[in-house]
């Protein structure tokens, strides 16, 4: 089934060093028995674009209303935080939303961003100092998912953490609670930490925030198998394969995959890897959640229920909470 590329004879030339642990993680997850793909590949330059359009598509609620949370409630929320705190921001991204609570914390001593892409880091605090020149801001390049220290600088202070755009969803709920329990030991007990939510719905609106009619999604999902030709070699038609967006509802979750629409070999960096008809790539998981369950998944993560807010249509949530 897969061919060592030492023993094939028009085995294109290695991938670049840099890309060695991007090859991998894809050899390892398409020689799976169920095959799939790690989502943070998803984010080249390419893959970034589409998911700021994604953000603004007609089906795709979560963005637009999480933002209405935050204008409508940041006053609620903000009390929350004690005086003179520094706001940790785990996955900073663009600080579109943070933007939106700023205004509602004329108290916050300093503000920490914290973003794997140390380049878009700095260059996205750069822009936020020249907007907010009165308010300290600490980029922190890391990874949010494994244990990393904050500035020196900010010990003694309170610490407030912020978690939005339901990225806590595309978490399996076992690692979603490890990651809460970290965020909860990074910030320390006394912290408030502000999540949001994505909720459970009808199967039709949450399958179609997923799979957009202009296919915005699909291409967004599609990229990564361009992406794997690109950077490794590979050689996959992208028309013979389609995404599919689909709510598993014992799981609570959207999950989406690649389906090859013919039985077919693939090659990568030399490997090769054989579909069945119909056969898929899992390539992401949001988890949906109640207010309930969420709840539930927070306390057992050493977290105790502050507040939560929706919308009027009850499609997203943002919750305060407290390290106990
Ligand atoms: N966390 C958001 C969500 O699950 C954004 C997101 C992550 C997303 N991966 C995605 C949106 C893939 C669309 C497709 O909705």
């Amino acid at each position: 089934m897969t061919i060592d590329p030492r023993l094939s004879a028009d085995a294109p030339a290695s991938p670049l060093p840099e890309n060695g642990l991007f090859l991998t993680d894809v050899w390892a997850g398409l020689g799976a028995a169920r095959k799939t793909l790690p989502a943070k590949y998803f984010y080249d330059a390419a893959g970034s674009a589409l998911f700021e359009q994604i953000t603004v598509l007609p089906e795709y609620y979560p963005t637009r209303t999480e933002l209405r949370i935050l204008d409508e409630r940041g006053p609620e929320i903000a009390a929350h935080l004690p005086e003179g705190a520094a706001l940790v921001e785990f996955g900073s991204g663009s600080t579109v939303k943070l933007r939106r609570l700023l205004r509602h914390l004329p108290g916050l001593s300093a503000y920490v961003p914290v973003d794997v892409s140390a380049e878009f880091l700095h260059e996205q605090a750069e822009v936020l100092r020249a907007d907010f020149p009165d308010l300290p801001i600490e980029p922190v390049a890391a990874d949010f998912t494994r244990p990393f220290a904050l500035p020196p600088r900010l010990s003694g202070r309170p610490l407030a953490g912020f978690f939005p755009g339901s990225t806590i969803g595309n978490f399996e709920p076992a690692e979603a609670a490890r990651l809460l329990d970290g965020f909860g030991r990074i910030l320390g007990e006394g912290a408030t930490l502000i999540v949001g939510v994505d909720l459970v719905k009808d199967r039709d609106v949450l399958e179609a925030a997923y799979d957009d009619a202009a296919g915005v999604t699909a291409a967004f999902n599609l990229n990564l198998l361009h992406r794997i030709n690109r950077e490794l070699h590979g050689d996959i038609d992208l028309d013979s394969f389609h995404h599919r967006a689909v709510f598993n509802e014992a799981e609570s979750r959207i999950e989406m995959h690649l389906v090859s629409r013919v039985a077919q070999t693939i090659h990568v960096a030399g490997r090769a890897f054989a579909f069945a008809e119909g056969e898929s790539i899992h390539t992401e998981n949001s988890c949906k959640y109640t207010i309930a369950s969420f709840r539930a998944l927070a306390t057992r993560a050493g977290w105790s229920v502050l507040e939560a807010w929706t919308d009027a249509d009850g499609l997203f949530s943002v919750h305060a909470l407290r390290r106990s």
